[in-house]
């Protein structure tokens, strides 16, 4: 009798298991979200984004990302980590130059793509949590719905990971191999 239990006890927490592991995707989850949120607030403190942000010169992008860019690089603390920031600003709009990028940049923004290292986050990815927002810092979905922060395109085909798995240097980083 106890020996029955003890398999059918296994029985449900195996059931258990694998439903929470189903519910769990690499990126989208309240954490990943509320993460991001603190993400955009020090991206906010340090400058990086909103009415006082810093610009970098804007130059030609490639697809995904707008069809200007201007990229800039720090490092600051989330939750008690240190880590560097990528946060790459996407233009966008109709005939659009690096004059007018630099003229009027609010105007052309279309979205803030962020890459953030955290330590012992995602071994198999150098530890970057990616994240995709509008210009108001809302976070901004793929056409499943799901909304773009954490480990966005893990396993899967398409994506943040997915493409940045192609970068040189083994890094997941397109512009350098700074963060091996
Ligand atoms: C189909 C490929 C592709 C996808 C998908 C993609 N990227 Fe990129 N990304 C690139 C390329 C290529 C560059 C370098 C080009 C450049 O900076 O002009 C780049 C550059 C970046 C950079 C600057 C650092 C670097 O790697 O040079 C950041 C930050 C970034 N991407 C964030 C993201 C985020 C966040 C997502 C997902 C929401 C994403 N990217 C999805 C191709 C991709």
């Amino acid at each position: 009798m106890k020996r029955k239990f003890f398999f059918r006890a296994i029985g449900i927490g195996l059931i258990f298991t694998s439903f929470s592991a189903v519910a769990e995707a690499p990126f989208g989850g309240e954490k990943d979200i509320a993460y991001a949120e603190k993400l955009w607030k020090q991206l906010e403190k340090h400058n990086l984004i909103g009415e006082n942000r810093t610009m970098s010169a804007p130059y030609e992008g490639v697809h995904p990302h707008g069809a200007f860019l201007d990229t800039i690089e720090r490092s600051f603390k989330v939750e008690g980590n240190t880590g560097p920031v990528i946060v790459k600003r996407n233009y966008g709009g109709e005939e659009l130059s690096k004059e007018k990028v630099w003229d009027s940049p609010d105007e052309y923004l279309q979205a803030v793509t962020v890459m953030y290292q955290r330590e012992g986050y995602d071994p198999d990815n150098n530890n970057w949590f990616y994240a995709k927002y509008k210009p108001d810092g809302s976070i901004d979905t793929n056409p499943k719905d799901m909304k773009l922060a954490g480990r966005v395109g893990k396993n899967m085909k398409a994506g943040c990971i997915a493409c940045h798995a192609n970068a040189p240097g083994e890094d997941f980083v397109f512009a350098h191999d700074r963060y091996q």
